[in-house]
């Protein structure tokens, strides 16, 4: 990820409240998306995603805050004469239409003349990769190609901002895949801001430049994605990005930029203070250890890593990868860690004595 913080803002949320009667679906919204970012708004189904992208949209006004865009508050300005354009989950593709009917659509009152616009469709087709299906009926399209025509329609009209509302969520995993790819090709090609809603943190992972975690109407952690990844804010982002260990800990001191910890099954722990986020004090102490960080040692295999004994308790085998749940130092705290099958390395059985190998340096602490 590549992406140079000293871009110009073209979103700007600030203290956005919005109250649907009584239900308080956006908390106190802040933060700030620039100008040429693949933004994601990702979070489990019902927090919020969606109103806070048409709020953006004009869609859906806010109770209190302010959604600016390119600098220019947008209070009381509909969503025609915003910078900004929608592509929809459904698509909305008009059936009866043509594939270059439905691209087109947006450009029925534009001045220019039928040979500018037709060459303006052709264009966006170009574009999402369907050049030549003008003629083609919109009902004979698959899914995928929906969705390009779609975003062709949405594209033609030149916006600022391009907002897509779960745009793939229709398509089967190898096509959601594909146009995955294809998206962020796309965006690299036109420069323009996309916002992306996704509840899949493996998408939101992928295609992002930066992502807002949100819950319950609130952001919990905004970042890139390897930020969220090796250094969740918060047990809760931890645990809904990818795969996390969490071992029970006790905390045993805490200096200038160190702190002490005893970890069950690992023993105790020097970890920076970069490794621990700011406490909420609510849960008791835990420290995260992805998957990943953990390695089987097989016979004869040596570490400058520490080492922990275990017994292997499950094995899940994913044909590139196996997982292990792993009891770790004669405890029952259970660890999962992954390996990748290599030729030579055998899947080993449950029931297996180990040893693992770990690196203080793949902690978070959560208290
Ligand atoms: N028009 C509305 N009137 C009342 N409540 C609404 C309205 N629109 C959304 N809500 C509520 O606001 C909350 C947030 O809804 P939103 O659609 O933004 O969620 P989301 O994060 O996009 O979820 P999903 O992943 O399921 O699409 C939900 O609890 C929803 O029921
Ligand atoms: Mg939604």
């Amino acid at each position: 990820m590549t992406f140079s913080a000293d871009r110009s803002t073209m979103i700007e949320f600030r203290d956005v409240h919005k109250y649907y009667g009584d239900y308080h679906a956006l908390r106190g919204i802040s933060g700030e998306i620039k100008s040429g970012e693949f933004f994601s708004l990702l979070g489990p189904s019902g927090c919020g995603k969606t109103t806070l992208l048409r709020t953006i949209a004009g869609f859906e006004g806010i109770s209190s805050g302010a959604v600016l865009i390119d600098g220019k508050d947008t209070a009381g300005i509909p969503p025609n004469k915003r910078p900004t354009n929608m592509v929809f989950q459904s698509y909305a593709i008009f059936p009866h239409l043509t594939v270059a009917e439905n691209v087109g659509f947006g450009l029925r009152r534009d001045p220019r003349s039928a040979a500018e616009k037709s060459r303006a469709v052709d264009e966006a087709l170009e574009m999402v990769g369907l050049k030549g299906y003008g003629g083609r009926a919109a009902n004979a399209l698959s899914g995928g190609q929906r969705q390009r025509v779609a975003l062709a329609r949405a594209l033609i009209l030149k916006p600022k901002v391009l907002l897509l509302d779960e745009p793939l969520s229709a398509l089967d995993k190898k096509m959601r895949e594909l146009m995955q790819v294809e998206l962020i090709k796309l965006q690299r090609q036109v420069g323009i801001t996309f916002i992306l809603v996704t509840h899949d943190q493996e998408e939101a992972l992928v295609m992002s430049d930066r992502i807002a975690v949100m819950f319950e109407g609130e952001i919990a952690q905004l970042a890139d994605p390897e930020t969220l990844y090796r250094r969740p804010n918060s047990r809760k982002v931890a645990d809904f990005i990818g795969t996390m260990n969490f071992i029970p800990c006790e905390v045993l001191s805490q200096g200038m930029d160190t702190i002490e910890v005893d970890a069950k099954g690992l023993g105790r722990v020097t970890l920076s203070t970069d490794q621990a986020p700011p406490p909420n004090g609510k849960e008791s102490p835990v420290v995260g250890l992805r998957p990943e960080t953990l390695t089987l040692l097989y016979p004869g295999q040596s570490t400058q890593d520490r080492t922990v004994d275990g017994v292997v308790d499950e094995v899940i085998y994913f044909g590139d990868m196996t997982y292990y749940d792993v009891y770790i130092g004669g405890t029952d705290v259970e660890v999962r860690l992954s390996m990748r099958n290599v030729p030579g390395r055998p899947i080993l059985d449950v029931g297996t004595q180990v040893q693992l190998a770990w690196n203080p340096s793949a902690l978070v602490l959560f208290r």
